[in-house]
C-alpha cells in the first residue's frame, strides 16, 4: 500500500528511483512522483500509472540530482488527483516528504498549522508533515548537519497511525531521512550509494545487502552511511542480511503479466516450500519455527487470522489441523479478531497467514494476540517484514516475490506450510501414526508434478473464460474443503475481471442462494473424490443436478476418472487425483487461470486491478 524509495549515491537518482518505483508498483498505482534535490527541489508527480509519471518526465526532464525520493500511490486521504500524488513540500519548497500509512490525528495537527499560517494545498494527510518539518527545522536552525533526521524524530513523537516517512531538505543535499512506525521501510546497502525502500525488490537490481529497520525508528542515509536511532535520538544497533534471490526473480521473464508468471511458478514454489523441511526417513524436521516441541504439546486450541486469500488458506488448514492433530482449530479473519475479544489464553497457539507479512488487520490481530499472552506463529512470504519480526514464531514459504496484486504461488505454498504445521503438531503430538505422517508427505512431495500436469491441460479453461467474456455474474460451490477454493475462485474473479462472483457451500444453496439460478448462469462446482469421500461426492452431484435443472450453465472440477459427473457438467475440467485435503492444491489452479483469462479478455490489467494495492498497511 504506497511504495517507496529513496537513493543517495553517485548515480543519477531519477533513473534509481523510477526503477524502483515500477518494481514497487504493485503496491499503488493511483499516482505516482519523484523529488530531486538540487539547488532547488525539483518535483514531478501525475495521477494514474507509473507510465504518466514517465511521460511527464520526457517532456519536461528534471535536472540531474544524486539524491531523491520516489513514491506510488494508493489513494487513503483525497482522491488520485495530480495535488494529491506525493511528494509534498512545505511552505517553501526546501522540503520534500513521501509518506505510506495514514496519520490519525493529521486534522488537529492541520488546523494547527493552518492557525499559524501554513497553507496546506492538498487534501492529504501526508502534506502536515512537510510543514511540521518546517517548524521544527526552523527551531533547530536549519537542516545541515543532521538536523533533518532530528527535525523528523521531533515530527514522529507528534505522530499518531502508522506511516513510513521519507524526507529531503535543499539545506541537506546529500541526504534522504526515514521513519518507520508500522509501516514497512528497508535500507540498502551499496558501495558508496545507499537506498531505502518499502521492499527490497526496488533496489536489488543494485545491492542484495539489506537492513532491517525496527519500530519507531529513524534512519539518516548518506551516500557513505546509515545511522539509525530511535524517536529520541538513541543510536540503535541494527541487522544485515542477504537477499537470496535476484532481480530476474523480479521480473516478467517472458510473460505479458506477473500474474501469469507466477501461476507458472506453482510447481517449483510449491516444491521449494517442502525443500529441507523432510528428514530421510520422512519425517518433519521443523526446528527453524522456534517453538519447543513441550510447547506444542501443551496448545489446546488453534486460532488462524488472515485476510483475503490467506484467511482461504486457513479454512482449508482448519481441515487438516483437526483431522491430522485432534486439536480444535478456528479461523476467523483479522479484521474482526481483535475487536470482538476474542478468548485466548497461554495455551491457545494463534497461526497468522499473510503473504507480505505486512498487512495492518493481521499485524494488529498478532498484537492483540500477544497481549493476551498467546503464542503466534506466523506463515509469511517475506523475509523479515514485521509480521515474522513480532511473532514468537515463524515459518516461511519459499515463493519467491509475488508482485501480481492477485495471490497465486502464495497461496499455494501457504497451503503447503499450513499442512505442514498440521503434520509437525500430529508429529510432536502422536497423533497420527509416523508412517501414516511419512506417507502423507510423500504424497504432498508428489503435488508439483500434479499442478504441473493442470497448468500443461488449461487450455480448455482459457477458452472457456474467453466464452464467458459477456457474463455479469458467476457463482462457485464447494463443500468441505472445496467450499474456501470456491471462495477464492470467486475472489480472484471479483478482483480481477469486476465481476459479480459468490462463493457458497454447496449445502447452503437450498437454503436461499438457490434463488440466483436463471437460465444460462454459469456456476462453478468443485466436486470432492468420490473414493475418498462417496457420501459428500454424492450430495455434490444431487446439487449439480439442481442448479442444472434450474437452467445454470454448470462448469465441473472433478477428478479425473469421474465419470459420474460428465451427464450434468456443461464443461468439465478435471483435475488428477490426490487426497482429499491435499485437492485445494490441484483444483485451485484452474480457477486461478480461468480468473486471469477473463479478466485479460476484457482488457483489464490483471497485475494491477482497480483499487487494490498488493500490501494492505491500513486498518
Ligand atoms: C487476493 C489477495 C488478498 C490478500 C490479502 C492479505 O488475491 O491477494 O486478498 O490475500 O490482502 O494479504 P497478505 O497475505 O499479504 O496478508
Amino acid at each position: 500500500m504506497c511504495g517507496i524509495v529513496g537513493y543517495v549515491g553517485a548515480r543519477q537518482a531519477l533513473d534509481v528511483v523510477v526503477e524502483g518505483l515500477a518494481r514497487l508498483e504493485y503496491r499503488g498505482y493511483d499516482s505516482a512522483g519523484v523529488a530531486l534535490v538540487g539547488d532547488e527541489i525539483e518535483i514531478e508527480k501525475r495521477a494514474g500509472k507509473l507510465r504518466n509519471l514517465r511521460d511527464a518526465l520526457t517532456e519536461r526532464p528534471l535536472p540531474s540530482s544524486t539524491t531523491g525520493i520516489g513514491h506510488t500511490r494508493w489513494a487513503t486521504h483525497g482522491p488520485p488527483t495530480d495535488r494529491n500524488a506525493h511528494p509534498h513540500t512545505d511552505c517553501h519548497n526546501r522540503i520534500a516528504v513521501i509518506h505510506n500509512g495514514i496519520i490519525e490525528n493529521y486534522s488537529a495537527l492541520r488546523c494547527d498549522l493552518e492557525d499559524r499560517g501554513h497553507k496546506l494545498i492538498s487534501e492529504t494527510d501526508t502534506e502536515v508533515v512537510a510543514h511540521l518539518l518546517e517548524d521544527k527545522l526552523a527551531a533547530l536552525g536549519g537542516a545541515g548537519a543532521g538536523g533533518l533526521a532530528e527535525a523528523m524524530r521531533r515530527v514522529c513523537r507528534g505522530l499518531e497511525g502508522a506511516f513510513t516517512l521519507l524526507a529531503v531538505a535543499v539545506d541537506e543535499p546529500g541526504a534522504v531521512v526515514g521513519a518507520r512506525r508500522n509501516s514497512p521501510l528497508v535500507v540498502g546497502r551499496g558501495d558508496g550509494e545507499n537506498f531505502l525502500a518499502s521492499d527490497v525488490s526496488a533496489f536489488i537490481a543494485f545491492t542484495r545487502e539489506a537492513v532491517e529497520l525496527g519500530q519507531d525508528q529513524v534512519v539518516h542515509l548518506r551516500a557513505s552511511s546509515v545511522e539509525v536511532s530511535d524517536f529520541h535520538g538513541d543510536p540503535v544497533p541494527t541487522n544485515t542480511y542477504h537477499v537470496d534471490w535476484d532481480a530476474s526473480a523480479a521480473e516478467k521473464g517472458g510473460y505479458d503479466y506477473f500474474m501469469l508468471k507466477e501461476i507458472a511458478e506453482q510447481p517449483r514454489a510449491v516444491a521449494d516450500t517442502l525443500l529441507g523441511r523432510v528428514t530421510a526417513d520422512g519425517m518433519l524436521a521443523l526446528d527453524e519455527l522456534r517453538l519447543p516441541a513441550e510447547e506444542l504439546r501443551d496448545v489446546r486450541k488453534i486460532v488462524v487470522v488472515a485476510c483475503g486469500t490467506s484467511f482461504h488458506a486457513g479454512l482449508i488448514a482448519k481441515h487438516a489441523i483437526e483431522r491430522w492433530s485432534g486439536m480444535p482449530c478456528e479461523v476467523e479473519l483479522a479484521s474482526e479478531f481483535r475487536y470482538r475479544d476474542p478468548i485466548l489464553t497461554r495455551d491457545t497457539l494463534v497461526i497468522v497467514i499473510s503473504q507480505s507479512g505486512e498487512t495492518m488487520d493481521t499485524l494488529m490481530a498478532l498484537r492483540h494476540a500477544r497481549e493476551q499472552h498467546s503464542k503466534v506463529l506466523a506463515i509469511c512470504n517475506v523475509n523479515g517484514a514485521t509480521i515474522p519480526r513480532e511473532a514468537d514464531a515463524v515459518l516461511y514459504t519459499h515463493a519467491g516475490p509475488e508482485i501480481a496484486v492477485a495471490s497465486t504461488k502464495a497461496f499455494l505454498t501457504q497451503l503447503v506450510a499450513c499442512y505442514l504445521v498440521a503434520l509437525y503438531l500430529a508429529q510432536v503430538r502422536g497423533t497420527m501414526p509416523d508412517r501414516e505422517i511419512a506417507r502423507t508427505i510423500g504424497l504432498l512431495e508428489t503435488v508439483p508434478a500434479h499442478i504441473s500436469e493442470v497448468l500443461d491441460t488449461v487450455e480448455p479453461v482459457r477458452e472457456l473464460a474467453r466464452s464467458l467474456v459477456g457474463e455479469r455474474c458467476v457463482l462457485f460451490l464447494g463443500r468441505h474443503v472445496g467450499y474456501p477454493v470456491a471462495l477464492e475462485g470467486a475472489l480472484k474473479l471479483k478482483e480481477l475481471a469486476y465481476m459479480h462472483a459468490e462463493g457458497f457451500a454447496a449445502g447452503e444453496l437450498k437454503h436461499g442462494p438457490i434463488a440466483l439460478i436463471e437460465p444460462g448462469l454459469p456456476v462453478v462446482v468443485i466436486v470432492p473424490s468420490a473414493a475418498e469421500q462417496p457420501l459428500l461426492h454424492g450430495k455434490i452431484v444431487s446439487n449439480i443436478q439442481e442448479i442444472r435443472a434450474r437452467g445454470a450453465k454448470t462448469i465441473v472440477i472433478a477428478e479425473q476418472g469421474d465419470i459420474s459427473v460428465v451427464p450434468y457438467a456443461d464443461s468439465l475440467i478435471a483435475v488428477p487425483a490426490v487426497p482429499t485435503l491435499l485437492q485445494p492444491l490441484v483444483t485451485t489452479v484452474p480457477l486461478q487461470v480461468f480468473a486471469c483469462e477473463l479478466a485479460t479478455a476484457k482488457g483489464h490489467d490483471v497485475d494491477q486491478p482497480r483499487n487494490l494495492a498488493k500490501s494492505v498497511t491500513v486498518e
